[in-house]
């Protein structure tokens, strides 16, 4: 059985995300989504909620699964019995960090590999920092991500307001 993982923030997951997953769960037997686990001060979302997220939007393909990790994703790959990473690639801006990354977790896990997927170009220009800047403007963000994603950005970011 051919285990490939799909890591990455996903925070929040956007329809560039989905693209990549919809192709490469069409690849592979299994695919799971390694949602990373950072505390990055950064992130919108928790894991546990960017889980459940991409739960949601991924609920009609049935080979993918969704799970949280920490620490090294090879780690996080062994553990799952997966020898294949599947990263997207956007633009040439996404190279140099992607083949650091590949290469780094090839001299740690030889037996892994990583398989880059160029992104449909209708979402070449997307990524979930940009999804981020327009929901704190109070833009529409329908074409980025799911209606459902959306309005969880909408009410987390409005919480975060009334916060301060
Ligand atoms: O969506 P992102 O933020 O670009 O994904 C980056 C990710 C999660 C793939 C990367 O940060 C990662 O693999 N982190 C886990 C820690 C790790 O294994 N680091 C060593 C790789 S060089």
């Amino acid at each position: 059985m051919k285990v490939a993982i799909y890591p990455g923030s996903f925070d929040p997951i956007t329809y560039g995300h989905l693209d990549i997953i919809k192709r490469s769960a069409r690849m592979f037997d299994k695919l799971i989504i390694g949602v990373l686990n950072n505390c990055s001060k950064t992130a919108l979302f928790t894991s546990s909620e960017r889980v459940t997220m991409i739960q949601s939007v991924t609920k009609s393909i049935p080979n993918v699964e969704v799970k949280s990790f920490d620490g090294l994703l090879i780690d996080f790959a062994h553990k799952n019995q997966a020898d294949i990473i599947v990263r997207g690639l956007r633009a040439i801006t996404d190279f140099e960090y992607e083949l650091q990354l590949s290469q780094t977790n090839k001299v740690i896990a030889p037996n892994i590999d990583t398989v880059f997927l160029t992104t449909n170009l209708k979402y070449s220009y997307l990524s979930s920092s940009i999804v981020k800047e327009i929901a704190r403007y109070q833009g529409d963000i329908s074409a980025f991500v799911d209606e459902s994603v959306a309005l969880l950005v909408k009410e987390k970011i409005a919480k975060k307001h009334q916060e301060g």
